[in-house]
């Protein structure tokens, strides 16, 4: 007897259909799954056997042939345990059901025929809404990240006998949903707020221009003057996601095994934060078996690398194309594949070796030559790409002490949301979004300067030797500054402010 099942694999962060063929014949007893199945999906004959045996069903005593197709895609995970028995049941007849066809199965078993939860079943679900399935039955602790699926029936399900009794008749299933406005609507909150954070007025408004802009920048400042908290509550100040965009940042998450359990959707937006001796492989993805690195799973959020100079030099440069591309490519045998990367980058960094650099109350133990030494090699392709740098000094005492009612992020981010709008309404028909993807070609066009503001630049070029990499940059984040304001034209003001955020690329540092 032959039998068809219906299943989802996994390339990079989209679900394939894949079909389970059941061929059960006389001869020999033997189990065999081909099709290019690795190791762990081999592993499913022994869980596969004793779960059909443990439920009280029969499991033949014959020539089992399993093929997983199509065959040219190597077949990664425990998710094709449920379709492989099942595919054994209705061959032998214990599943009697001719309508098959409409039922998409996804799950791993235990060896008591139990089912268990699987990593990336949003894509999943996704793939079989696309590919015209009606139900998908599917490990119950993994209904909610499917529910968010509208127009897909989700059938979760705790074990075997509970599959057999429904496709049987005897018993049916209940359809399982959820409200997802409702989800939205409570979840897109933070428990983090710049309001915690007492004065550093000139560090919160180079934030909120970096947010305004999708600039990616970097902190420098002494050990404790709160870059770490500021860092932390940059994503309360970005738009909110839209539900496209939850729905991608959920899938990487479902895909690396991310997303805790009972959780439908990531609503809030990422922020990651590896630590620096992290390999390149689990910053930008990859590996044996391919995940998303942290770069991708911080998609539409924050990449926040701390302590940017003790990142190996190696993991910096895995991470120049990416940012570049907002994607991340990887290439295998048999295909390549690729996790979105579009993510904005964060760095905190001490200004020199002691820390004490920008601290007026301390001393800097350091040499001129150390100083410049210890940023100095961080330039090159990296901070190639960070439009902003701000400087942090300690928090005043007097601030600290304060109970003046700091802004709250919902204020800062509205400004940034009115700041977004303008450049999404301007870069229409364009392919970028923010002022930060701006390209050379642009710039003529959406950052052009009259003849004072083009003098101010020329003056702050001569006087502060800035190197030549900083004139695109202070353009684009001077036309940030424009849009918060919501100024059609860059005025010397916003050039001004611009140049104060690059200071890396002056003397001491820049070498
Ligand atoms: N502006 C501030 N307002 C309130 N607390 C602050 C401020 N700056 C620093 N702190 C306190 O100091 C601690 C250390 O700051 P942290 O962010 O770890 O500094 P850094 O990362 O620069 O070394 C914070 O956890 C916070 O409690
Ligand atoms: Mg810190
Ligand atoms: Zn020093």
């Amino acid at each position: 007897m032959l039998s068809k099942i219906k299943s989802c694999g996994l390339i990079g962060i989209d679900g394939y259909i894949l079909e389970v063929e059941t061929d059960i014949s006389n001869g020999m007893p033997v189990f065999e799954i081909v099709g290019l199945a690795d190791i762990a999906v081999k592993e499913s004959k022994e869980r596969v056997r004793s779960a059909i045996k443990n439920s009280g069903l029969e499991f033949p005593v014959r020539r089992i042939t399993i093929n997983l197709s199509p065959a040219n895609i190597k077949k990664e995970g425990s998710s094709f345990d449920l379709p492989i028995a099942l595919g054994i049941l209705t061959a032998t007849e214990q599943i009697v059901n001719g309508a098959l066809d409409k039922y998409m199965f996804i799950g791993e078993l235990s060896l008591d025929g139990e089912i268990k939860p699987v990593h990336g079943i949003l894509p999943m679900a996704i793939a079989a809404l696309k590919e015209g399935m009606e139900y998908l039955v599917l490990p119950a602790a993994n209904a909610d990240e499917a529910a968010v699926v509208k127009g897909l029936r989700i059938l979760p399900v705790k074990n075997i006998t509970e599959v057999i009794l429904h496709l049987n008749g005897e018993k049916q299933l209940d359809e399982y949903t959820i409200d997802i406005n409702e989800l939205f609507k409570n979840k897109t909150e933070y428990e983090i707020d710049f309001a915690d954070v007492k004065g550093q007025d000139n560090v919160k408004r180079a934030l909120e221009v970096a947010a305004s802009g999708a600039h990616n920048c970097i902190m420098i400042g002494s050990p404790g003057s709160g870059k770490s908290m500021v860092a932390k509550r940059l994503p309360t100040i970005l738009p909110a996601m839209s539900f496209e965009e939850a729905l991608e940042v959920t899938k990487i998450h479902s895909i690396a095994g991310m997303l805790p359990s009972n959780t439908s959707l990531v609503t809030t937006r990422p922020f990651r934060s590896p630590h620096h001796t992290i390999s390149d492989v689990s910053l930008v993805g990859g590996g044996k078996y391919p995940k998303p690195g942290e770069i991708s799973l911080a998609h539409y959020g924050v990449l926040f690398l701390d302590e940017l100079p003790e990142f190996s030099k190696e993991a910096l440069e895995v991470l120049r194309q990416p940012l570049e591309d907002g994607m991340v490519n990887i290439s295998r045998v048999n295909a390549s594949l690729s996790y979105p990367a579009k993510t904005m980058l964060l760095c905190a960094a001490n200004p020199c070796k002691c820390g004490n650099f920008l601290d007026p109350s301390k001393q800097c133990t350091c040499t001129p030559k150390q100083v410049q030494q210890y940023l100095g090699r961080l330039s090159g392709p990296l901070l190639d790409r960070i439009d902003i740098h701000i400087e942090v000094a300690s928090v005043k005492y007097k601030d600290l002490e304060s109970t003046k009612d700091e802004e709250k992020s919902s204020e800062i981010r509205e400004r940034v949301n009115r700041a977004r709008k303008i450049q999404l309404e301007r870069y229409k028909g364009l392919r970028i979004y923010s002022n930060s993807q701006l390209q050379p070609s642009m710039m003529n066009k959406y950052c052009r300067l009259d003849e004072d503001c083009r003098q101010l630049l020329k003056n702050a070029f001569e006087k502060l030797g800035l190197s030549a990499r900083a004139h695109n940059r202070i353009l684009k984040v001077s036309r940030t500054i424009a849009d918060i304001e919501q100024s059609e034209d860059i005025k010397q003001r916003h050039i001004a402010e611009a140049i104060q955020y690059r200071s890396l690329d002056r003397k001491f540092w820049a070498g």
